[in-house]
């Protein structure tokens, strides 16, 4: 659990889309860096390619990703692992043809003030889902499958499996048209006591803003593949 819970409650917020902060050249200048990136991880079984937004590939976009989002979060710090030089890395580029499912990216140092994330859409089709539900331990991939739980050998950077969210938010089953409509990847079981605050139509040159602490999940609108690059921040 995080030590600085009632301060992270203080500074919560609701989730914010910022339309039109890119432009199309910048866009493409996002997307050219990851074409340079290396690649950290590919899943070839499902299918998802994740690379690291390592320092010193496009300075112009660290700087300019930073200012625009102090403008719009105040003073922030990067809640970043570090690479192989003890680099901060500042975000994550991800590639994938298939829905990400029920997570939390609450982070892996519990003295930490989280604070918010964001995402910018790197390919213009796809839908992320923003539950009202929220978490104060660190980032877990939420799952009743009893083979995802068994996975007990994590890599650093990796989110631990967990089940611990059933019954945390209630008894209550899913929305069944919420489910229909959204989350169709997901078991309707694995939702339970949740509640879908703010669905994000993915938009090329917007920027959703979200708290640390949301639970969220891709919906299972995807055409093909989506690139998606998310920052975390801490105060
Ligand atoms: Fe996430």
């Amino acid at each position: 659990m995080h030590k600085k819970i009632n301060e992270i409650k203080k500074i919560e917020k609701p989730p914010k889309v910022l339309k039109n902060l890119f432009s199309n050249e910048e866009i493409d200048e996002f997307l050219k860096l990851y074409k340079n990136l290396p690649t950290t991880v590919h899943n070839k079984k499902q299918n998802v390619i994740k690379k690291r937004w390592l320092q010193g590939y496009s300075e112009k976009l660290e700087k300019l990703f930073c200012e625009r989002l102090r403008n719009e979060i105040g003073e922030f710090k990067m809640d970043n692992l570090q690479d192989e030089d003890g680099k901060d890395i500042y975000g994550l580029m991800q590639e994938s043809y298939n829905p990400i499912g029920l997570h939390v990216d609450a982070g892996f140092n519990f003295e930490n003030l989280i604070y918010r994330q964001t995402l910018i859409p790197l390919t213009s089709v796809g839908s992320t889902v923003i539950f009202k539900n929220r978490f104060y331990g660190g980032s877990t991939n939420f799952t009743i499958d009893p083979n995802e739980l068994g996975e007990k050998k994590l890599n650093y950077g990796q989110n631990k499996r967990s089940s611990e969210h059933i019954g945390m938010f209630g008894d209550s089953p899913f929305n069944k048209e919420h489910y229909d409509k959204y989350l169709k990847h997901e078991k309707i079981e694995n939702l339970k006591g949740l509640e879908i605050e703010f669905v994000y139509e993915w938009e090329l040159g917007s920027m959703l803003i979200f708290d640390r602490t949301n639970l969220h999940c891709s919906s299972s609108k995807i055409d093909g593949k989506k690139i998606g690059l998310t920052t975390f921040t801490k105060k």
